[in-house]
């Protein structure tokens, strides 16, 4: 088991309504500004609820709209900028991964007049920053309970994790994300699963892996269950904690962890803007072809207790995989780039050729070979 520190600091309301905010936002200054994507709560009712208690509460209102799938470094200064003139004293963060991974460096980049990037290019890490509250409308990341920022740095083109504010609450309300289509919902719990499986894989086998072993047995359950019963709120309240839990860092306790796959799929990202959980969809399987061998004895755990195979310990290995490509089939997630309209190869080059390697991968993977397994998605 590695080393640890763990640090949780944040409180988390789990299908409580909106009410219960109402006290820390009481107590948040005057100045708060509303971030939220591209408006999908204004159509389902969020924002209009939001603002009625902001708007009880006699709070000065600044909305920062607009913050798109896969968020942008210009976007994340557009929002530092509108903090400073309006001094603002709080964030409400409304939506899903993208808004708060924005708000978390909006948050920090507002307190000072030093490049967050580059300072973390440094490795110079502040934490002063604006509070927020997140307000969870879409789950599958994660991004609520930790403080990992994913942004898009379009000039330099790398999707990178930048380390951002904790918010201060996170509420998450099933009854919010209803409205999420049902594709994104099973992208985002795909990428709950990945964000599971990609603990898991990684080095130093501990507790925490059984505990990984069942949020992903959950979420596979839970998203066969949402298949044949879509609007079951029990269903779907059980796939927003899987996806906190995978996320929030208990399952990375005491481990190196893999996400090797996340990183190549974030500079996919970054060349192409496709959706997060769709690229993990299609290359997870291809990449792990390549990597059981090196690490056995997980993948014959993850096959049984997973996929509920039994038999001798290399067949239960190989068709752990050939299960979760089954599943990804059956989940209706695309199964090539030619499914998500990527078909260039020069962009597949320069996706393995700048993509992080991970110290935590059974296998250090050359680039060659990583490119070689982006050629099979195809
Ligand atoms: O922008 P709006 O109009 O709100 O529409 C959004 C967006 O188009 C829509 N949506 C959200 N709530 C809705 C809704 N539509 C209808 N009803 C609702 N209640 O959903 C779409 C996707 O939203 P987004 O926030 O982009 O999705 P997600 O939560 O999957 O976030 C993806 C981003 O998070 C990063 C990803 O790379 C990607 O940039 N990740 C963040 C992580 C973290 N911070 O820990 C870890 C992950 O591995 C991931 O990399
Ligand atoms: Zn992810």
């Amino acid at each position: 088991m590695n080393n640890f520190t763990y640090r949780m600091p944040m409180t988390v309301y789990f299908n409580e309504d909106s009410n219960v905010i109402e006290e820390e936002l009481a107590k948040a200054g005057e100045n708060i500004l509303l971030a939220y994507g591209g408006g999908s709560i204004k159509k389902n009712g969020i924002y209009d609820e939001l603002m009625a208690m902001l708007t009880r509460l006699d709070k000065n209102v600044v909305e920062f709209s607009g913050i798109m799938p896969n968020p942008t470094y210009a976007k994340v200064q557009e929002g530092a900028k509108l903090c400073r003139q309006h001094k603002i004293d709080f964030i409400l963060a409304v939506g899903g991964g993208s808004v708060f991974d924005c708000v978390k460096i909006v948050s920090l980049q507002a307190k000072t007049d030093e490049d967050i990037w580059a300072m973390q290019e440094r490795k110079e890490y502040t934490t002063s920053g604006i509070p927020f509250g997140a307000i969870l409308t879409v789950s599958g990341t994660g991004s609520e309970m930790n403080n990992i920022a994913i942004i898009t740095n379009e000039d330099k083109h790398i999707k990178g994790p930048l380390m951002g504010s904790y918010a201060k609450f996170a509420l998450l309300n099933v009854n919010y994300t209803m409205s999420v289509p049902m594709p994104q919902v099973i992208s985002g719990a795909f990428d709950t699963f990945s964000h599971a499986m990609e603990t898991y894989f990684g080095k130093h086998k501990n507790v925490s892996d059984d505990i990984a072993l069942a949020i992903m047995k959950n979420t596979v359950t839970n998203m066969l269950k949402m298949k044949e019963d879509p609007m079951n709120k029990e269903i779907r309240s059980e796939l927003m904690w899987d996806s906190a839990m995978a996320e929030n860092g208990i399952l990375k306790i005491g481990k190196i962890t893999d996400f090797q796959i996340h990183q190549i799929e974030h500079q996919l990202g970054a060349y192409t803007n496709c959706n997060h959980g769709y690229g993990l969809a299609v290359i997870t399987p291809h990449f792990y072809e390549h990597l059981y061998l090196y690490n056995i004895s997980a993948f014959v755990k993850f096959g049984k207790v997973v996929w509920d195979l039994k038999g001798d310990d290399l067949e239960i290995a190989e068709k752990s995989i050939d299960c979760l490509a089954h599943f990804i089939k059956e989940m209706g997630l695309p199964t090539t780039f030619k499914d998500m309209h990527i078909t260039d190869k020069s962009i597949l080059r320069k996706v393995a050729d700048t993509c992080n390697i991970m110290p935590g991968c059974a296998k250090q993977f050359s680039r060659d070979e990583l490119y070689n397994i982006l050629l099979e998605c195809l």
